[in-house]
C-alpha cells in the first residue's frame, strides 16, 4: 500500500503532513491488534482495570526498563496496595520503595498527588483525561494512558516509542520542536479506535519497543510493515554525548554486639537530584584529598549512569567514622544505619548497588544476608584483611 501525501501544508506548520488514507488506518488498527493479542508480553499491569495500578506502572515507565520496573512493581505494590495506603506513608518509606529505579522526583510527586487525590477527591483519580490532567504530576502521556486503560476512554498515547513508529511508517525524519509533537499526536489520536483504545495504545507502545527499535528494528516481524514508508532506521537528530566523571565513595562499617552498622550521608533537601536520600559519604577525588584515602586500593569498582552522566565509582573502605568525615566532601549529614534497616530506608540507587555488591544488603530475590558480614571499620579484621 501506498502512502499519500496530502497536498496542502497546514497553515501555522511547515511539515507537509503525509496522511494515511481511511483504508490505511483501518488495516494499521487491525493489524497491530492482531499481532499485539499473539504477542503482548505477560506484564503485571496489563490486563486489569484499576486506575492506580496504571497511573503508578506509567509514572515507573518513564525513561525506565521494563525489567527495572518489574523488580519494584509488586513490591511497590504490596507495601502501598491503594491510593490511600500511599497518601498516609511517610515520604522516606515511599523513596525507599522507589529505590533504584532513580528520577526520584516522580516518587515524590506521585506521593504528594496521591495526599491530593485522597484529600480533594475521596481517593478516586478522575476518569477522564481532561480531569486527570488537573493533577499536579500528571501531564498529557500519563493522562491519555490511565484514561484510555484503566477507564477506556478513546486518546491516543504518544512516548517516544509511539512517536518513532509513527515517524517511521510515514517516510519522516526526526524533528525536534511543539510543531513536530503536534502532528504526531494528531496523527497518532486518528489511528486510535473508539473501543479498546487502551490495548490500541499499549500495542502501539510495545511495537516501538520490541519490533521498531531505535537500532535494526526487526522489519521482518512488523506488522505494519506493508504500510510503512520507512523499513529500517530513519534519520535522526544528533544525541549529545554521555558525559564522564569519576567519584569515590567510604565504605565505613562498625560492628555491634547485636548487629553490624555501615555508615551513611543524608544528601542536602536543597540538592537538585535525590535531595533528602541517603548514600555512602562522598569523598574527593582531588590529590589534595589525603593519603588515607590515595593509598587505599577501592574494594570495589562500578560504573553507574544517571541523567547524561557515565559515573566511574570507586568504593574506598576507611575504618574509621572521624576518617571517613575527614575525607568526606561535606561533614554534615553523617549517620550510621543498622544494615538490617537499609532496605526500608531512601537510598540512591548508586549506594543500593554498593551495599548489594558488598553483600551488605539483600537482593530482590530475597537471597539471605552474608552470615558474616564484611567489617571494615573497628572491631575486626576488614575486607583488606588489615587490621583495622
Ligand atoms: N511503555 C509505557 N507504558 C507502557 C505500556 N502500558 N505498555 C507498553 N509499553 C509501555
Amino acid at each position: 500500500m501506498k502512502l499519500l501525501h496530502a497536498s496542502k501544508k497546514s497553515s501555522s506548520n511547515s511539515i507537509a503532513e503525509p496522511a494515511l488514507t481511511p483504508v490505511q488506518r483501518a488495516a494499521f488498527e487491525r493489524n497491530l491488534r492482531l499481532w499485539y493479542e499473539q504477542n503482548a508480553r505477560a506484564l503485571p499491569w496489563r490486563g486489569i482495570r484499576n486506575p492506580y495500578r496504571t497511573w503508578l506502572s506509567e509514572v515507573m515507565l518513564q525513561q525506565t526498563r521494563v525489567n527495572a520496573v518489574l523488580e519494584h512493581y509488586e513490591r511497590f505494590l504490596r507495601r502501598f496496595p491503594t491510593i490511600i495506603s500511599l497518601a498516609l506513608a511517610p515520604e522516606d518509606e515511599v523513596l525507599a520503595q522507589w529505590s533504584g529505579l532513580g528520577y526520584y522526583r516522580r516518587a515524590r510527586m506521585l506521593h504528594r498527588t496521591a495526599k491530593l487525590v485522597v484529600e480533594e477527591y475521596g481517593g478516586e483519580l478522575p476518569s477522564t483525561s481532561v480531569g486527570l490532567r488537573r493533577l499536579p504530576g500528571i501531564g498529557a502521556y500519563t493522562a491519555a494512558a490511565i484514561a484510555s486503560i484503566a477507564f477506556g476512554e478513546s486518546i491516543a498515547v504518544v512516548d517516544g516509542n509511539v512517536e518513532r513508529v509513527l515517524l517511521r511508517v510515514l517516510g519522516l525524519p526526526e524533528t525536534s520542536g511543539a510543531k513536530m509533537a503536534e502532528f504526531l499526536e494528531r496523527t497518532a489520536n486518528s489511528l486510535t479506535p473508539r473501543r479498546n483504545a487502551g490495548d490500541h495504545n499499549q500495542a502501539m507502545m510495545e511495537l516501538g519497543a520490541t519490533i521498531c527499535t531505535p537500532r535494526s528494528p526487526r522489519c521482518a516481524e512488523c506488522p505494519v510493515f506493508g504500510l510503512c514508508r520507512t523499513r529500517g532506521e530513519h534519520p535522526t537528530l544528533e544525541r549529545s554525548p554521555m558525559r564522564s566523571e569519576r567519584v569515590r565513595y567510604a565504605l565505613t562499617t562498625r560492628r555491634r554486639v547485636d548487629g553490624l552498622d555501615v555508615l551513611l550521608q543524608r544528601r542536602s533537601a536543597k540538592a537538585s537530584l535525590m535531595a533528602n536520600m541517603l548514600e555512602l559519604p562522598q569523598l574527593s577525588t582531588q590529590k589534595s584529598a589525603g593519603e588515607l584515602v590515595l593509598l587505599e586500593e577501592p574494594l570495589l569498582r562500578v560504573r553507574h549512569s544517571i541523567v547524561g552522566t557515565n559515573y566511574y565509582v570507586e568504593v574506598v573502605g576507611i575504618a574509621t567514622r572521624r576518617d571517613a568525615a575527614k575525607h568526606a566532601l561535606r561533614s554534615d549529614g553523617l549517620e550510621w544505619v543498622r544494615v538490617t534497616k537499609l532496605a526500608e530506608l531512601p537510598l540512591t540507587g548508586l549506594a543500593r548497588k554498593v551495599l548489594r555488591r558488598m553483600k551488605l544488603m539483600k537482593l530482590p530475590s530475597g537471597l539471605p544476608q552474608q552470615e558474616v558480614p564484611l567489617l571494615i571499620g573497628r572491631g575486626g579484621r576488614g575486607a583488606t584483611g588489615k587490621k583495622a
